[in-house]
């Protein structure tokens, strides 16, 4: 995990991060740069398990959030394996938002997810916000999983994005 691997180093920053469960292996989590969007909407609607995703994550989110946003990268071969895209709320400065996290389906299950979600939460928390927001589909079953994992508190909210557009949203205090 994040908060133990990266003990004394600057969350904001680089962090090379263990993968205890694949040996050998290592993240590192690095800033956006060029390239990367192209390389995440390739990718996207095959990560999700082949839904049509691409609309709701366009290129603005890669260029104006990076100080809260990350790619996980194979610290050995640099290869893309996952990202966070996320902001700190304008309404509430209270809240950080995860709008998307996603991993390669090839490096789920080694705590790729677990350490975005914790490079962002102290991330959030070193910015004075005290609650961490996503929410998820309700055909989502993974997503939902995930986040009860991570300590999240999970509620179903009936047309939440309009007439028939339930989400299940998501909420963890820092
Ligand atoms: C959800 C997702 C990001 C998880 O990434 P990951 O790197 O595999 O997750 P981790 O290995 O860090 O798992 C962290 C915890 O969540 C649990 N978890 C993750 N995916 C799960 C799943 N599909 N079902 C049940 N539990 C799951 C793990 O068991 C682990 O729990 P533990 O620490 O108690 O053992 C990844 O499956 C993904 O990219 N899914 C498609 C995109 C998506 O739905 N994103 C979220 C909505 S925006």
């Amino acid at each position: 995990m994040l908060m133990r691997a990266t003990s004394g180093v600057d969350p904001t920053l680089f962090g090379r991060v263990p993968l205890t469960t694949l040996a050998a292996v290592d993240i590192v989590l690095r800033p956006l740069q060029d390239g990367d969007f192209e390389y995440v909407i390739g990718r996207l609607d095959e990560w999700w398990g082949g839904r049509s995703m691409t609309g709701s994550l366009p290129r603005l989110f890669f260029d104006h959030f990076p100080t809260t946003s990350r790619i996980a990268a194979d610290g050995a071969t640099g290869a893309t394996v996952g990202f966070i895209i996320g902001f700190l709320s304008q309404g509430d400065p209270s809240v950080a938002y995860i709008h998307f996290v996603g991993v390669d389906p090839a490096a789920r299950g080694h705590e790729v997810g677990r350490t975005l979600y914790e490079w962002f939460s102290e991330t959030a928390h070193a910015a004075g916000c005290s609650t961490v927001k996503c929410l998820t589909s309700t055909v989502n079953t993974g997503s939902v999983a995930f986040h009860r994992a991570m300590g999240f508190t999970v509620t179903e909210a009936k047309d939440y994005d309009g007439p028939g557009q339930h989400r299940m949203l998501f909420s963890r205090s820092l």
